[in-house]
């Protein structure tokens, strides 16, 4: 059993996407990536890196072929992207809790204290060793990922299953992202969503900021 404390917003529920919300992995992504794609005598830029954020590994992959105007069978797709996933991980493994984004640490304690009930709502199937080597995993009460799901961001799915982990509607439901395709599963999902990033980009947010160290309880009062 949950205890709320405090919580005078309709909020009852905080649910995190995890890369680019909590912690800088994107830019390990966007390394094993371009490591991928130069095997095969192409490359890509940062800036397209962009579309690749909240979509799931083999989506991913498929847009980086079409980049490089690169046909695969399904075979040989799974195995690029289990060479990618290879390199990806050798990364993530040495991460540290410095790693982590400023004020999430301090962002997660206060709403922890103040009874709100804290969810992961991923698209990564690393999500476990992530939180782990970052020293994030007790902040949640559940965690949804992309070992769990059967579809990808934009569609609710993983946001849907994290609010019925925790017991509270969609409605008492606020989920925190830096991708397109996430603020459009949290509204698909009739959740307010926070968008973490730039507004002209994150345009169907709720309230977008630059980071977990600009927002406060207040702020989800007010949602
Ligand atoms: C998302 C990232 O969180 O997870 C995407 O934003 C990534 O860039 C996706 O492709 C899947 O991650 P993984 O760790 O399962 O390859
Ligand atoms: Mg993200």
């Amino acid at each position: 059993m949950y205890h709320l404390r405090n919580i005078t917003s309709n909020i009852k529920a905080c649910l995190f996407d995890l890369d680019g919300v909590l912690v800088d992995t994107a830019i390990y992504h966007y390394q094993a990536w371009k490591r991928l794609a130069n095997t095969m005598n192409f490359d890509f830029a940062e800036e397209q890196n962009e579309q690749l954020k909240g979509v799931s590994r083999m989506e991913s992959l498929t847009k980086i072929l079409a980049w490089g105007n690169i046909t695969k069978t399904e075979r040989e797709k799974m195995e690029l992207a289990a060479l990618k996933n290879s390199w990806y991980v050798e990364m993530i493994s040495k991460m540290t809790p410095n790693e982590v984004l400023p004020g999430t640490v301090e962002f997660l304690t206060a709403i922890t204290k103040a009874g709100y009930k804290l969810a992961l709502g991923s698209a990564s199937k690393n999500s476990s060793l992530i939180l782990e080597r970052t020293n994030l995993t007790h902040f949640f009460h559940e965690i949804v990922d992309g070992n769990s799901v059967n579809k990808s961001k934009p569609d609710p799915e993983v946001f849907i299953k994290g609010a019925e982990l925790l017991n509270v509607s969609a409605k008492e439901c606020v989920v925190f992202e830096d991708a397109v395709a996430g603020i459009e599963a949290a509204k698909a999902g009739g959740m307010k969503a926070i968008g973490i990033g730039k507004k002209n980009i994150l345009v169907h947010a709720d309230l977008v900021v630059s980071g977990l160290d600009k927002l406060t309880i207040e702020d989800l009062e007010r949602l």
